[in-house]
């Protein structure tokens, strides 16, 4: 996560980059294992991608970009790969409690309860785990209404504000 806003200097750089290993290697995962497993006779295929893959957090936005593009490819394969036995899930979070994490300061999950939920919904064959509970309201959200959560980071970005309530798990 390189922190940058859209149209920032080195904005281009920081979207290749992540472009590169949240999209591009994604997809070049999914590619080399779904045949695979498919053949093998079936499994899952999880993908971490966040809780900024259903929104744009202006402060890293680049981010945002490859983060959404993940969860089109997650989607798209989910449904290519359906019939073959191979079950691709999404995990969305908030701050987890990792080495990407460690200079945020705020309330981060752990990543033993991300792992748990995500198993938890491999079993129960759930496409979305939610590994928090900042992830869950977010989705519950836009899924009703997208309208004051973009405002908000509107407001966020005008003055600087946190750009989504607390992370808590
Ligand atoms: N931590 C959070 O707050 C958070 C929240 C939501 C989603 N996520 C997502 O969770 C996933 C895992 O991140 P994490 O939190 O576990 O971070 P992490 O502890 O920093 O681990 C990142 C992992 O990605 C590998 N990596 C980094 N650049 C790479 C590259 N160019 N090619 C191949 N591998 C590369 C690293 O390998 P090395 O150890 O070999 O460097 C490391 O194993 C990421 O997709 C991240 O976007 C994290």
């Amino acid at each position: 996560m390189l922190q940058k806003p859209i149209l920032s200097e080195g904005a281009e750089t920081a979207l290749r980059r992540e472009m590169e290993v949240n999209v591009f290697g994604l997809h070049r995962m999914m590619t080399a294992f779904a045949p695979r497993i498919a053949q093998a006779g079936g499994g899952t295929i999880v993908n971490v991608l966040s809780v900024v893959s259903l929104f744009v957090a202006p402060f890293n936005a680049t981010y945002c970009c490859s983060k959404h593009a993940a969860m089109a490819l997650t989607d798209g394969a989910r449904i290519q790969l359906r019939k073959q036995g191979v079950h691709v899930v999404g995990v969305y979070a908030g701050f987890i409690d990792t080495d990407m994490a460690r200079s945020v300061g705020g309330p981060k999950v752990s990543a033993r309860q991300v792992a748990e939920r995500t198993i938890e919904a491999m079993s129960g064959s759930r496409d979305h785990v939610f590994g928090d509970t900042v992830s869950e309201n977010i989705w519950q959200t836009l899924r009703k209404d997208s309208s004051d959560f973009e405002a908000a980071q509107q407001h966020a970005w005008d003055t600087g504000a946190t750009p989504w309530g607390s992370a808590s798990s």
